[in-house]
Order: C-alpha cells, then structure tokens, then sequence
C-alpha cells in the first residue's frame, strides 16, 4: 500500500469495510441477500424476493458486442416510481464558460469550503467546446459533509480523482471506499450518493460525455503492463431499504433537476452486468519507458482511455505520470518542449511535476490547448541540462491529465477566475537564445 494511502487511512477516519470483485469490462454477479439473483433469464415474471427486475443500458442495444454495456437491478422498487423533476440552481454548474483560448492557463488550489456536499462543492474547471453532448467537463469538487441527496448526470460518466480525503461513493452497484491515490469511474445515468469519511474529501473529476473509458490497446507492449485490468475492482451488492422522503438530483443536458422519492433510490438488492462502477489504484500502474535513450510519448502512461469519431484521436485520455526510474542515456530526461494535436489538462495528486520546479501543487490545474506551446520552466530546464545522468528515481508523485481532442472553454464562475495564476507564462522567461555561444553551435 503506498504512503499516501496508509497516511490517509490511518487519518482519524471511521472504520469502513468494503468487499470488491475484481477485473475490467468483466460481466459481473453479486447478491446482497441470498437467492436474490434470477438465475437462468433476466426478467422473470415475479423475480424473487418480491424485487422488480430493472435494465440499466449505457450504450445502444445495437452496439458490436465487444462494446455492448448494460446491468440488470434487482431493486426493491423500480427507478419509474419518482415524480416530477423540477429546476435546481446551483452557482458551479450553472457558471459560463469563456472562449477556447490559445493562451496557457494555470490556477491555484480552491480555497477549502465548509458545509457543503459533494453536489454543493462542485466548481467547473474547463468544459470542452462540445460539452455536454461530446468532449469532456473538468471540476473539482469539495465536500466535508454527506449527501443527502442522492444523484445522477446523464451527461456522461464520471472519473474521480481524489487528492485529499476519503470518500466513500455508495452507488447503485455498492458500496466503493476511494482515497488519494485511487480514481473511481461511475457509469453515465448510474446515482450514488457521497460521504466524506473522517473529515473533507477533495479532488478533480472528469465527466465524460463520450464513449465509456476503455483499456488503451497495448500494440507491441504485448499482453500485461499500463493498467492491469485485475486491479480494477467493482463493488458487491448492498443496498439501503429506507422509506421516507429522499431527494434525488440529476444532472441533465448542462442542468441541475431534482425531484422527491418516497424511498431511497439505492435499493438494489442484487444486479448483474457490465455497466458498473470501479476503482483502481494509480500506484499499481506498470509503467513503461526507455531503456535506452529519448524520452517516450506521453501515451504510454494512458489509463483508460475514451474514443472519439475521429480517428486517431481520443475523445478523453486519461494520463498519469506515476513514481518511476529515469535512466535514459544523453537525453534531455523531463518532458520536451512540444505543442500537440490534443489539449491537455492537469492536475496533481501529490508530490511535484517533474517539468515543473514551483507553482504547480495538488489541487492546482494547468491547461495546454490545442497546438498552445509548452513544457518544462526555465528552472527545470536548466536543472535537467546540467543534471548527472546516472540512474534516478521519481518518487512520491502523481500528476494526470485529462487530454482531449476537443478545445477547453475556461470556467468563468469567480471561485475559479480568482485561483488563476495571472503570470504563469513568465516560467518560460528564463529561456535565453544561446544559439553560436556554446561548442559545437
Ligand atoms: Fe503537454
């Protein structure tokens, strides 16, 4: 178990116990009560135990099967026993987004904010041009309280990247325990509820408007290493069987709805499928890289990615660069300077950004847009120039990216404007022509 981990779980939290399958894109079964599952057919005419049987589809029913994805519940009461829904304000989500912008951006940290809840604290980071109906939107959230409500976007899939606390996600698949160091993927449509455990639970997430995140191909990487997909873990069946009013709030096209149950909407008793969510710990990644000399491509650190329409581009990398060796030979060993096809978006979990010596923390985010040149300040330049190149461990970090083929649109919203770092272009200013003063010029 990595430091970070271990640190948060041993930070005063409740005790929570959790109990995973594991594997990726797997067909899954689990029962919380015994006997609960049809076996042998999907909609039985009575299913056992008095539960209604529910099919719960995130890709068309037409899809190739290899990209067929869908769940049956076994619930209680099905999801068609709600009423109404009506408009929900709410500051973050309803913000304005600026033009696309060449220029590269950079902020702070939030501020942390009391008294709010996961729903509350979200704040939008960027939103792609196509958002939400393709593309990707950025946020961060915040919450040092539990949910009340229960919620759901049908906007997209959710990727959550903790980086501060520990959360526990309850959905309709279970029950999911996430800490700093481990992303959670909750499935387009699929409502979960938050609880902060043992304090604020802050990080980013990621709202995926396109196709559900994959396993990248591995080309000639061969069969194993990036994410292994048995380090994916699922959650078994649990539900909660509480009447009374609950509120349950949607995300839907852009906006926020709510409307009131009778009872919780978590109550499935027992579920079967493909469409589910899932946790991975980013330090089990298997990282690749040279042996020899050069610095490789950015894509051989992809998690998971999105596909786009459009060939060769993804509609959403999702990008870490874990702890690892560098051992290149007479190479420049940080990132190289580059301008790219694809837009990126960082952040950090913890540690420091190797192409980065200051003003790059957790909880902060940089962006990188289309063709928008970049890459290491003029510090780091100058440390890797003149750095012995024996043999060198990365260790104790963990930044990302959320990499598009689509461009961001910055968030307008002032909790946002106010953490933008107004001079980040001067790291670069350091970098001097030196073209005819130096040997071999
Ligand atoms: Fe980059």
């Amino acid at each position: 178990m990595p430091d970070l981990i271990e640190r948060a779980v041993a930070a005063n939290a409740p005790a929570f116990v959790t109990e995973y399958m594991c594997g990726f894109g797997n067909e899954f079964s689990t029962e919380a009560v015994r006997g609960a599952l049809p076996l042998g057919c999907n909609s039985p005419q009575r299913p056992p135990h008095g539960l209604y049987a529910e099919q719960f589809s995130t890709t068309a029913f037409t899809v190739p099967r290899s990209d067929a994805r869908r769940t049956w519940f076994y619930r209680i009461r099905p999801s068609a026993a709600q009423g109404k829904f009506v408009p929900l304000a709410h500051s973050g989500i309803d913000a304005a987004y600026d033009r696309p912008t060449p220029n590269r951006m950079r902020w702070d940290p939030q501020p942390p904010r009391t008294g709010v809840d996961f729903v509350e604290g979200l704040m939008p980071l960027a939103a792609t041009t196509g958002a939400p109906e393709t593309g990707v939107t950025a946020w961060r959230y915040s919450a040092d309280r539990p949910m009340r409500s229960t919620f759901y976007t049908a906007d997209g899939e959710l990727l959550f990247v903790p980086f501060e606390g520990r959360a526990c996600i309850f959905t309709e698949c279970g029950k999911i325990e996430i800490a700093p160091g481990e992303i959670c993927v909750v499935p387009r449509g699929m409502k979960f509820r938050v609880t902060p455990l043992g304090g604020r639970a802050t990080g980013y997430l990621c709202e995926n408007h396109g196709e559900a995140f994959r396993l990248p191909d591995l080309g000639p990487i061969g069969s194993n290493c990036l994410a292994n997909p048995r380090d994916f873990l699922t959650p078994v069946a649990a539900f909660e069987d509480e009447a009374g009013p609950h509120a349950l709030v949607a995300k839907h096209h852009g906006a926020l709805w709510q409307t009131t149950l009778g009872h919780s909407p978590l109550d499935v008793v027992a579920w079967h499928g493909n469409s589910v969510p899932y946790k991975y710990d980013l330090f089990r990644f298997n990282a690749i890289g040279t042996i020899s000399y050069d610095h490789p491509d950015p894509s051989i650190y992809t998690v998971l990615s999105s596909p786009s329409p459009v060939r060769g581009v993804a509609n959403m990398d999702f990008v870490i660069f874990p702890p690892r060796w560098l051992v290149a030979e007479n190479t420049f060993r940080p990132p190289w300077y580059h301008r790219n096809v694809m837009s990126e978006l960082m952040g950090l979990v913890t540690g420091v950004y190797d192409a980065k010596a200051d003003g790059f923390v957790p909880g902060g985010a940089s962006l990188h847009s289309r063709m928008s040149a970049h890459g290491p300040d003029a510090a780091t330049t100058e440390r890797a120039e003149n750095a012995v190149l024996a043999p060198h461990k990365l260790e104790g970090t963990m930044a990302f990216m959320f990499e598009t083929y689509d461009l961001f649109r910055p968030s307008l919203h002032e909790g946002v404007t106010a953490t933008e770092q107004a001079g980040y272009d001067s790291c670069w200013d350091g970098i001097s022509a030196r073209f005819g003063r130096e040997t071999g010029a």
